[in-house]
C-alpha cells in the first residue's frame, strides 16, 4: 500500500527545463531559483557529509541571472490561476535582480515581501556570514487567500507577522541529500497561510522535492519539475522518510 503511494507520488516530479511548463493552472507556486553565485552544493561551510550530497545541482552564470529570472517569470505566469499566488524564494546576493525584474514584468504583481532566518553557524564560525533568504510575494490577479493563521511556532509563538519567518533548517543524518533543501516547518508555514487543502501547488525548481512531501501531508496536490534527476532520488528518499514517520 505505502509502496503504491510512494509510487504515485514519484510521478508527479517530471525531469523537465522550467520553461517548458504550460497550464498548470496552479493555485500557489513555491520556487527557490539558483542563486547565481557559483554556488556548487558542495561548499566546505555546510553542516553536512559532503560525499551525501548529489551531484547534478544547476547553477545559473551570473551573466544570465536576469534572463533566467525573466523566464522564470514567464514560466510563473504561464502556469497560475487566474486568482494564482507565487512565492519566490531568493538569496540576498541577486535579490535585487529579482526584485527588479518582478517590477518591470507585465502580468505578475509584488504583494510583499518575506524574510526567512535560519541557523547556519558553521559557517559564521569561520567568517561574517548571512543566514536569510528574501521572499517574493507576488500574485497574477487582484483577489487571492490568506489564512491569518498556521499551525506552526511563527504563530503559535510571539507575534505572528509575514514579515519574519524563523525556521531552523532539519538536517537528515545518513540520506541522499540535495543542497539548499528547504525545511518542513517553512514550506508548511507558508503552505497554510496561502493556500487551502486540495489546492494544487507547483514547483518548477523542485530539487529535493521538499515541497511535494509537505503539501502531500497538507492534502494539498502537487507537481514539480526540475532538469537535475539526482533530485528525483532525493525526494524518493524523503518520501520513504516522511511517510514512515
Ligand atoms: C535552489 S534549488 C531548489 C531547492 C529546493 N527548493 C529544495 O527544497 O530542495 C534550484 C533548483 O533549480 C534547478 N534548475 C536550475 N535551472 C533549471 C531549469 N532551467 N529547469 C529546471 N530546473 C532547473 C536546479 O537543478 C536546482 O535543483
Amino acid at each position: 500500500m505505502k509502496n503504491n503511494i510512494i509510487k504515485s507520488l514519484l510521478e508527479k516530479y517530471y525531469i523537465k527545463e522550467m520553461s517548458n511548463w504550460e497550464n498548470i493552472n496552479a493555485d500557489l507556486i513555491i520556487t527557490d531559483p539558483p542563486f547565481g553565485i557559483e554556488f556548487t552544493g558542495k561548499n566546505r561551510n555546510y553542516h553536512r557529509n559532503r560525499n551525501n550530497v548529489v551531484n547534478g545541482y544547476i547553477e545559473w552564470k551570473v551573466k544570465e541571472y536576469t534572463n533566467e529570472i525573466r523566464q522564470l517569470l514567464e514560466t510563473i505566469k504561464k502556469n497560475l490561476k487566474e486568482n494564482g499566488q507565487a512565492l519566490i524564494f531568493s538569496g540576498w546576493n541577486n535579490s535585487n535582480i529579482i526584485h527588479n525584474e518582478i517590477l518591470k514584468f507585465k502580468g505578475l504583481t509584488l504583494r510583499g515581501k518575506m524574510y526567512w532566518t535560519y541557523n547556519f553557524a558553521p559557517a559564521c564560525k569561520l567568517r561574517p556570514a548571512h543566514n536569510i533568504y528574501e521572499i517574493f510575494w507576488v500574485t497574477k490577479g487582484e483577489k487571492w487567500y490568506y489564512h491569518k493563521r498556521c499551525s506552526t511556532i511563527h504563530c503559535k509563538e510571539g507575534e505572528p507577522n509575514l514579515t519574519t519567518l524563523i525556521f531552523k533548517r532539519d538536517y537528515k543524518m545518513n540520506m541522499p541529500k540535495y543542497p539548499t533543501r528547504l525545511p518542513f516547518n517553512l514550506l508548511q508555514c507558508l503552505l497554510e497561510h496561502f493556500s487551502n487543502e486540495k489546492d494544487l501547488i507547483f514547483d518548477p525548481l523542485a530539487g529535493s522535492g521538499m515541497l511535494g512531501i509537505v503539501a502531500h501531508i497538507l492534502k494539498r496536490n502537487f507537481v514539480l519539475g526540475d532538469l537535475n534527476k539526482n533530485g528525483k532520488i532525493v525526494f524518493k528518499a524523503l518520501l520513504k522518510y516522511y511517510l514512515k514517520n
